[in-house]
């Protein structure tokens, strides 16, 4: 695609799958705002279009299949693989992390303070995220199934109790903003997750987790920010209409 500073982020990962590894190297945020402009995302990571240009460039271009397998693939397909591969891997992560964080603040904290602060952001996200993924596997994601499920047997569906999904997606993304904020404050306060010198294996292995808890959470976000959530509305569109006519 030709890409400009007014291309929409999203757009820009949908058609060109390797950008996200651009720019989540260039810390640009592709998932929670993915909806702003590649100009304007570019000016919040401290970047610009002209060198992430240069980096897309370099890549190649070479998209992999997934996404453009997920704008075609049943939702149920995806909201099976979301829960199966995030919010599995987001379950065992907070298993290991809590932990470890404890343990490595107990041994090191004294000397470094902002592990107190890293510890408590984390323990902050993996409450949010764990309530969240909740309210996703027992209200949204059943929802977008039947919706998928009655559109295809050309049946109706009963009114939900929350009126039009636009609602629970709209809270789900205001969630997923928090959630990455937090992230982006425990970046911040761990140097992007650069361990000092002194620091012992533990340490390393934390800051190693972290910064892959961050990745994963990106990407979980892109899926359902950039794609399931526009497809259930387009889904729920296309449902309406059909019942008017
Ligand atoms: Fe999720
Ligand atoms: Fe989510």
């Amino acid at each position: 695609m030709k890409l400009s500073g007014d291309s929409k982020v999203s757009d820009i990962v949908l058609a060109e799958p390797k950008a996200k590894r651009v720019f989540e190297d260039a810390g640009v945020d592709y998932c929670c705002g993915g909806g702003h402009s590649l100009q304007d995302a570019c000016l919040a990571a401290g970047t610009s279009v002209e060198e992430i240009s240069r980096r897309l460039r370099e890549t190649g271009g070479t998209a992999t299949a997934e996404d453009a397998h997920w704008t075609s693939a049943p939702l149920g397909e995806l909201t099976r693989h979301i829960r199966e591969k995030h919010h599995g891997y987001v379950r065992e992560a907070i298993g290991r992390v809590r932990p470890l964080a404890g343990k490595v603040r107990a041994k090191h904290g004294e000397k470094h303070s902002e592990l107190a602060e890293i510890e408590e952001l984390f323990l902050e996200v993996a409450h949010e995220m764990s309530a969240h993924m909740q309210k996703e596997e027992l209200i949204l994601f059943p929802y977008i199934e039947a919706m998928e499920k009655a559109f295809r047997a050309g049946a109706s569906l009963e009114p939900p109790f929350f009126g039009t999904v636009q609602n629970p997606i709209h809270m789900m993304m205001r969630e997923h903003d928090a959630a990455g904020d937090l992230v982006k404050r425990m970046r911040k306060a761990s140097g992007g997750y650069l361990a000092p010198a002194d620091g012992c294996t533990s340490y390393q292995t934390l800051y190693q987790e972290l910064r892959e808890f961050e990745t994963d959470l990106h990407e979980h976000v892109h899926l359902e920010n950039n794609i399931l959530f526009p497809r259930a509305l387009e889904l729920e569109a296309a449902m309406l209409g059909r019942s008017g006519s």
